[in-house]
């Protein structure tokens, strides 16, 4: 159930059945030569809406741009500074939270976001007493769906090592799956540099000339971004189960 297509009468309605929610959070950065840039955000609302699916839960707006100060010297990309992102956070948590909205699930599809994500649970609660009336306490948290055991275990058997950290094989699939039409194909090196620290957007272009690390995004296929899909967001949808059971 996505809130973005329901009335605000159908929302009050949900409110007097559940005060759970998931919120998709990605980036807007640069996947290498054959990714989307707007890779992390498809990945989390597609995993997202699967979930609300699965779960019955509402399903709120994606927030599309993140932290992505790193990947800046590639065209497309478009960040916001962490202390933005955090505010953003903290905003939509509170909004959230002023509705009746008390546990919400934040689907992460960009590592980069994860410090100013966590960052806004707390001004949220720090500000909770005062911007909300009564009920349940706030309370939020964040999934990295690349950590979930799904994930893990598909990444491992349809990719082995070659699945990498930035541009995966794993998350250019569950583009691919969302948007069959636009799977790309692109000259790249044999093997990707490994990959190691970095420190700015210029020591990222200079260290990863292509823009992945460490991945082989060439193996991303429909198929295996579908059983992704269909696997991680049944772990999703078990974790907001557990989320609103949790005293
Ligand atoms: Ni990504």
């Amino acid at each position: 159930m996505r809130l973005q297509l329901m009335s605000w009468p159908e929302v009050e309605a949900y409110l007097r059945r559940s005060n759970g929610i998931i919120v998709p959070i990605g980036a807007t950065e640069q996947h290498g030569p054959v990714g989307l840039v707007g890779t992390d955000a498809i990945c989390a609302e597609t995993l997202a809406w699967e979930a609300g699916e699965l779960s019955g839960a509402a399903v709120g707006p994606t927030l599309p741009v993140g932290m992505s100060e790193h990947h800046m010297h590639f065209p497309g990309t478009i960040t916001l500074r962490p202390t933005t992102l955090a505010a953003v956070v903290r905003d939509v948590a509170l909004a959230l939270a002023r509705h009746g909205f008390r546990r919400l699930l934040f689907v992460n599809g960009h590592g980069g976001n994860t410090a100013a994500i966590n960052t806004g649970f707390f001004e949220a609660y720090s500000d909770a007493p005062r911007a909300v009336a009564g009920g349940e306490e706030l309370r939020c948290l964040c999934l990295e769906w690349w950590h979930l055991p799904s994930a893990a275990r598909l990444s491992a058997e349809l990719f082995g090592d070659r699945d990498g950290d930035h541009a995966s094989a794993s998350e250019v699939s569950v583009a691919a799956a969302a948007y069959p039409d636009h799977l790309k194909h692109a000259a790249m090196a044999a093997e990707p540099p490994p990959t190691s620290r970095v420190f700015g957007p210029a020591d990222f272009r200079r260290r990863y000339p292509e823009g992945r690390m460490g991945s082989h995004p060439e193996l991303a296929t429909v198929e295996a971004g579908r059983a992704i899909i269909a696997a991680v967001a049944a772990d999703i949808a078990e974790e907001y189960r557990r989320f609103l059971g949790e005293a």
